[in-house]
């Protein structure tokens, strides 16, 4: 963990909406304007106990004297969101990092954005932008209820509001994403955010109405990584080090647990702050980060999530 914050912000906002979902405005201490930001960019909260913490902003592009966002309470996470609604309350000053972006918007002449939970918050970011510049686009929010659904009275009432469209696992307002979005296939690009399998059930109706992959986006939730997979070695070139990664862990943590201090932020593959020069050796990736083609040129690996198909890795460490 080595990011050090670089903005000071005061909670001027906490309030809950929905089931174990706060809302944080946070200001510059000294009332001061705030760094801009894109659609789709995130800040890394610094909290009490060591933990840094991703969160996208979902408040118009536009605003620059607040970042809005919003924590769900993960019971079994790594306790960052925990430490957010257990310890973050209004005047209280918290440490970030100014803001950053793995998931900018392209320009298209269709754009579709599926939202699944909390995955809703850089999106909603994306509607302003696509709504402040006359673009078309269209925002699909699932929830698993009414109650668990972020933000829903307030989609309801935003300048865009007949361009969101809610549905709830225990309704009747079921989504099609097929249907939805065979109309503009060659000309769409798609965003989803939410749980991994809701990405891949976006992805896969996209591709079966023939959107290419270079048109689908996509950014996890946060906390989603798996280090499952057999151990294998890694060696570090620069120290001449060889370290086992064991089963279910990180080569993060067993470069770590060696006692070399490597660079990380968010530790689930979505900021790639930890993306070291590979060697020799193919990478199993499984961050948020590269692109297609940089996985297959195997020159960058996020240690903090990927694992490797061969026996031996070799990182210029
Ligand atoms: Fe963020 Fe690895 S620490 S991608």
């Amino acid at each position: 963990m080595n990011e050090q914050p670089e903005l000071s912000l005061r909670v001027a906002s906490r309030r809950l909406v929905a089931e174990d979902i706060l809302a944080f405005d946070l200001v510059e201490s000294n009332g001061g304007l705030l760094p801009a930001f894109e659609p789709g960019a995130h800040i890394n909260l610094h909290l009490p106990g060591g933990h840094i913490r991703s969160y996208s902003l979902y408040g118009r592009p536009d605003e620059r004297d607040r970042y809005r966002i919003a924590v769900l309470r993960a019971e079994d996470g790594r306790g960052g969101s925990k430490v957010v609604h257990d310890a973050l309350q209004n005047g209280d000053v918290v440490m970030t990092s100014a803001p950053a972006n793995c998931f900018a918007l392209v320009e298209a002449p269709m754009t579709w954005l599926f939202a699944g939970g909390i995955g809703i918050t850089p999106l909603i970011c994306m509607a302003w932008s696509m709504w402040l510049r006359g673009r078309r686009f269209a925002l699909h929010y699932c929830a698993r209820s009414a109650l668990k659904m972020a933000f829903r009275d307030e989609l309801a009432n935003l300048p865009f509001a007949d361009s969101v469209h809610l549905h709830f696992n225990d309704d009747v307002l079921p989504l099609d994403p097929a249907s939805a979005l065979r109309e503009s296939a060659s000309e769409a690009h798609v965003y989803t955010c939410g749980p991994a399998g809701f990405i891949d059930w976006i992805e896969q109706a996209a591709r079966s109405v023939g959107i290419a992959g270079s048109q689908l986006h996509h950014e996890r939730f946060s906390g989603e990584t798996d280090s499952s997979g057999p151990e294998f070695e890694v060696y570090l070139a620069t120290s001449k080090r060889r370290l086992p990664v064991r089963p279910g862990e990180t080569m993060l943590e067993a470069i770590t647990r060696a006692g070399i201090s490597v660079n990380a932020v968010c530790e689930q593959g979505v900021c790639g702050a930890c993306l070291t020069p590979v060697l020799d050796g193919k990478p199993d990736h499984r961050d948020q980060v590269l692109t297609d083609e940089e996985r297959e040129a195997n020159r960058l690996v996020a240690l903090c999530c990927s694992r490797s198909f061969s026996t031996c890795l070799t990182l210029d460490l």
